[in-house]
């Protein structure tokens, strides 16, 4: 058990987060920071009265000073901006980065030794703005997409085959957008390559829905965008970590040559436990799937360079 968990972000995916990191035990205090005051504050003692009757003993609490979250060890980073109608995308990339490289330098001054997994959108992006914000290593710098665009892709292959969730394995790689590459290839029913038991067809109409996940839970909400599945995500790395469980999940990472490809942060399968990322790990890929890695890191790196250029 961890004594700090600190989340960023009071809103629907950092209170979500919160609760759920409080149902699971893994640390003696949860804060919720926001620039908000008064809602990381009443939904923290909220969450913590909750404590009785699900039976934890967590303690849940607000803040707008990030002086609370001194010797934190992980921070989770939910803050940030969705887009807006009339706002370009470009703006949304300047306004987040400029939130997450604010909370970054915070996250540095307080907690120097802390781990940081990133959710704020555009993900892959904003993991660049923290990892040049904290100034820490890759280890301790990573961000969540790839465990939630999977469970997306599992959850819509369930509903094709009629098979329980547990028994698919499969990972989606590449930048958290229209470019993720779903890995057919290593998509499996209990070890039974895919293919067997899906056509072609349906396959290409999964993994095109998978794409489009985040963009058809916003159309059904209209105001906001998916919370419960990112933060239950979130929070399986969170419990990775503190449990040390060495799972292999999907994270953005900072590559060095992995794949082929430097200097870009894009979601690639990694060893993850007490010492954040442990190791990337490189699988052979079809032609068609590191061609379409290569296209998904070029679109990340338009953006890394935008926000390099302020
Ligand atoms: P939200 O609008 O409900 O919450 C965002 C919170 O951030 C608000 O409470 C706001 O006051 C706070 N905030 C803004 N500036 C801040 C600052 N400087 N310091 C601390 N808090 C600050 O949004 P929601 O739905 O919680 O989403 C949060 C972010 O996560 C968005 O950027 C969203 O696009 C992203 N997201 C990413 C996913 C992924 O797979 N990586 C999945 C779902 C959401
Ligand atoms: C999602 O995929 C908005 O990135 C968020 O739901």
């Amino acid at each position: 058990m961890f004594n700090t968990i600190t989340v960023v972000g009071a809103g629907n995916v950092g209170a979500t987060a919160a609760q759920r990191l409080a149902e699971k035990n893994l640390a003696r205090t949860i804060l919720m920071l926001d620039v908000v005051e008064g809602v990381p504050q009443g939904k923290g003692l909220d969450q913590w009265q909750s404590g009785p009757i699900e039976g934890y003993d967590t303690k849940v609490v607000g803040s707008n000073d990030y002086d609370a979250a001194t010797g934190s060890e992980l921070f989770v980073v939910t803050a940030g901006i969705a887009r807006k109608p009339g706002m370009s995308r470009d703006d949304l990339v300047k306004t987040n980065a400029g939130i997450v490289a604010s909370v970054s330098a915070e996250i540095a001054r307080v907690s120097p030794d802390a781990m940081v997994i990133v959710v704020s959108n555009p993900l892959d992006a904003m993991c660049y703005v923290a990892r040049k914000g904290t100034g820490f290593p890759r280890e301790r710098v990573f961000g969540m997409a790839g465990v939630l665009d999977t469970a997306r892709y599992r959850t819509f292959l369930s509903e094709a085959m009629g098979i329980s969730v547990q028994d698919i394995q499969a990972m989606v790689l590449g930048g958290h957008g229209d470019t993720m590459v779903p890995l057919v290839s290593y998509t499996t029913v209990s070890g039974i390559p895919v293919q067997q038991l899906l056509s072609q067809e349906k396959i290409d109409a999964i993994v095109a829905r998978t794409r489009a996940g985040g963009a058809e839970i916003v159309g059904h909400l209209k105001t906001g965008s998916a919370y419960y599945a990112p933060s239950a995500a979130a929070v399986q790395m969170v419990e990775a970590i503190v449990l040390d469980q060495k799972r292999v999940l999907p994270a953005s990472a900072w590559l060095t040559g992995e794949y082929g490809l430097r200097d870009v942060y894009l979601g690639v399968p990694v060893k993850i436990g007490r010492g954040g990322i442990e190791e990337i790990i490189e699988v052979t890929l079809t032609d068609s799937e590191r061609s379409q890695l290569g296209t998904s890191a070029d679109a990340v790196r338009v953006i890394q360079n935008l926000i390099d250029q302020g």
